[in-house]
């Protein structure tokens, strides 16, 4: 077992032994940095998603304020980081994202399906594709020039077969198949010219504009690979379910996060650990970054400027502020989290400076709680600076937004004011229990009946 222990008082000198291993460190030590890159339940790897954080961060709060059993919130939850790893380490969650995507991700990981359950409903579908013939796909170019013809065809049955419901209505299993056919809509081609993606070889975290991808495709002569989606399906779910599932069933919602701390789906005083991060200012537009995957779950055109999609999730998402309306939008947000936590609860709420090229970095959430913490009913426990350089990223920033991310991430560590601190655990253990505890039962049952067979025809010969 390793064991980190932070003091409380002075978790600056009571560092662990080991050093950063990512290139990264924190104002008090290197903290998880001392976890590799890849540290985390095999899920994680479903869809790479702009702006999410490391399973280790999240690992790192959940084991330092809370306990098996406890409610974990993820108000701003993307791809779903915080509810997968909370869960696996049986803590009770509620995950919450307003778009599409980050709902879907979310929602798959917080309470996913057994192995067999999602390989019998993906094997079903293959065998209503393959039943009737089917019709040709009615998609705009934009989506088209990415794709084999039979490929695409797979993909429209497979969305048309989703999109039969809102998806707020969809099973654990067909969450899970759209998480993760939402992870290999796009991605790069190895050097041999394979892939584990459906498309033509581009970047797998974001999806560059259609008109950059059109020009693209012509100026590398790019060919669309023929790939068969249920294989590829089939391929990815084996690596997602590598570790152990096992945990309390999570809830999801799709919800304005202000509106979800103020209202009847997370109870006030209920929280023992809110880990999150909101959308930092103007640095990701988490629609057009995903207007591929959108397309999937049925947002059209949020790739086009006037695309409707675009338009709706813009309205919708709090990616566009000012400094002032951010304020705003974010004092909204801790007054929502002072109502939920327990008297002695905690919040890790992470937020990256922001550079705009023309002007000096802006320490967004310094700044921020300077401006608006004393407003609340929360007081500041403590401010952890996260320096990692701007490659080792779990996202990097391209050059399509506005603002820029950073190499500083800022956690602010949040409590109710008066809050007694002094039970909660010093003691980080980076054991994953879950991990290898897969494959899961469905695996082992696939390889004893694999290894029947083989039993049965050596006796034959
Ligand atoms: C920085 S990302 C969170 C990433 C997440 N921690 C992860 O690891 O994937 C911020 C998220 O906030 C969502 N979002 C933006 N405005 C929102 C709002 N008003 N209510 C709920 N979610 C919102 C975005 O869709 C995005 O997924």
């Amino acid at each position: 077992m390793t064991t980190v222990s932070i003091g409380w008082s002075d978790a600056f000198f009571d560092v662990p032994d080991q050093g950063s291993i990512d290139g990264g460190t924190t104002t008090a030590g290197p903290l998880w940095h001392i976890a590799s890159t890849r540290w985390g339940h095999s899920m994680h790897t479903m869809c790479s998603y702009h702006g999410m954080f490391p399973a280790k961060l999240a690992h790192y709060f959940i084991q330092r304020y809370s306990e098996p059993g406890d409610l974990v919130v993820d108000p701003f939850s993307g791809r779903g980081t915080v509810p997968l790893q909370a869960r696996v380490e049986g803590r009770r969650t509620i995950s919450n994202d307003l778009n599409p995507l980050g709902y879907v991700l979310s929602r798959a990981k917080a309470n996913p399906p057994s192995w067999v359950s999602v390989s019998k409903a993906l094997a079903a579908l293959e065998r209503g594709y393959k039943a009737v013939s089917q019709a040709e796909p009615d998609v705009s170019g934009d989506i088209r020039m990415l794709y084999h013809p039979r490929t695409l065809k797979q993909l429209w049955y497979l969305r048309n077969y989703l999109l039969r419901h809102n998806l707020q209505r969809w099973s654990p299993e067909e969450l899970m198949i759209a998480g993760a056919l939402a992870g290999i809509m796009h991605g790069g081609h190895r050097r041999d010219g394979s892939s584990q993606y459906l498309s033509i070889s581009m970047p797998n975290t974001f999806s560059m504009s259609p008109m950059y991808v059109e020009r693209f495709i012509a100026e590398n002569k790019l060919m669309a690979p023929d790939q068969n989606v249920f294989e590829r399906i089939r391929d990815k779910m084996a690596r997602l379910y590598l570790d152990a599932i096992d945990g309390p069933t999570g809830i999801t919602h799709a919800q304005d996060a202000p509106a979800l701390l103020s209202g009847d789906s997370v109870r006030p005083g209920s929280v023992d650990l809110l880990v999150t991060s909101p959308p930092y200012l103007q640095v990701v537009n988490y629609g057009t970054a995903n207007w591929i995957r959108l397309w999937l779950l049925g947002v059209d055109d949020v790739g086009r400027e006037q695309g409707e999609g675009r338009r709706t999730l813009d309205a919708a998402l709090d990616h566009r502020h000012t400094y002032s309306s951010y304020k705003t939008f974010m004092l909204r947000v801790f007054r929502g989290v002072g109502r939920v936590l327990k008297p002695n609860g905690i919040a890790a709420i992470v937020i990256g400076d922001v550079a705009d090229p023309r002007k000096e970095p802006l320490p967004l959430a310094a700044k921020l709680w300077e401006d608006v913490g004393g407003q609340t009913k929360l007081e500041l426990v403590e401010r952890i600076d996260d320096h990692l350089p701007v490659d080792k990223k779990v996202s990097r920033i391209w050059g399509e937004t506005k603002g820029q991310a950073t190499a500083r991430d800022c956690v602010l560590v949040l409590a109710r004011k008066g809050a007694d601190l002094s039970e909660k655990s010093a003691e980080i253990d980076w054991d994953e229990p879950y991990a290898d505890g897969g494959p899961d039962a469905a695996h082992v049952r696939v390889r004893q009946i694999g290894l029947a067979e083989a039993t049965y025809s050596a006796h034959q010969r």
